[in-house]
């Protein structure tokens, strides 16, 4: 149960991502109608993340790293601007979405431009650290309520 919850919250995440990507190109071919149906399905694929990703984190705790000590530092960092930038995601989204059912466009696009790279490093690094975590992972309990 636990490789899976881990397997479908990293595939949600990945593939939040390429739609995104496939968003982006979209309304750079001018498609107004394909390129929000695109975003929301990234936008609810996300969230999907999430519900795997916390259903994961109450049922059996989180993971530690116990790979080499040299790459310490990097992972560490990883898991940070990767934790702190997908908190960030959620509420960007949110009124990235929001200006553009307003019609509100130049906001819409101001801050599409800065959710986008974000959304992305998300994206790469969740991947990235579900396959550190696959071969270096140490277990560090289950939660008891
Ligand atoms: C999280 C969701 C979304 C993201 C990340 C996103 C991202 C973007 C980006 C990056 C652009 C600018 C593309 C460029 O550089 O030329 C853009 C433009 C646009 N988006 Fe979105 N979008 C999202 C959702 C939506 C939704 C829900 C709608 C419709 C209700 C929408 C409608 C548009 C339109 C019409 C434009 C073109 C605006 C113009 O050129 O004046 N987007 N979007």
């Amino acid at each position: 149960m636990k490789d899976l919850l881990s397997l479908l919250a990293v595939w949600s995440i990945v593939l939040s991502g390429l739609a995104l990507l496939v968003g982006l190109f979209l309304i750079r071919r001018g498609d107004r109608v394909n390129h929000p149906r695109a975003m929301l399905t990234a936008t609810a694929l996300a969230a999907l993340f999430l519900v795997f990703y916390l259903t994961k984190w109450a049922l059996y705790g989180t993971t530690a790293y116990g790979g080499p000590e040299a790459w310490k530092g990097v992972y560490y960092f990883i898991l940070i601007t990767h934790t702190l930038l997908a908190a960030l995601n959620g509420p960007l989204a949110l009124y990235v979405i929001w200006r553009a059912f307003r019609k509100e466009f130049p906001l819409h696009k101001r801050w599409a431009r800065v959710l986008v790279p974000i959304w992305l490093y998300v994206a790469l690094t969740g991947w990235i650290i579900y396959l550190v975590l696959k071969r270096y992972g140490v277990e560090t309990g289950t939660i008891t309520f």
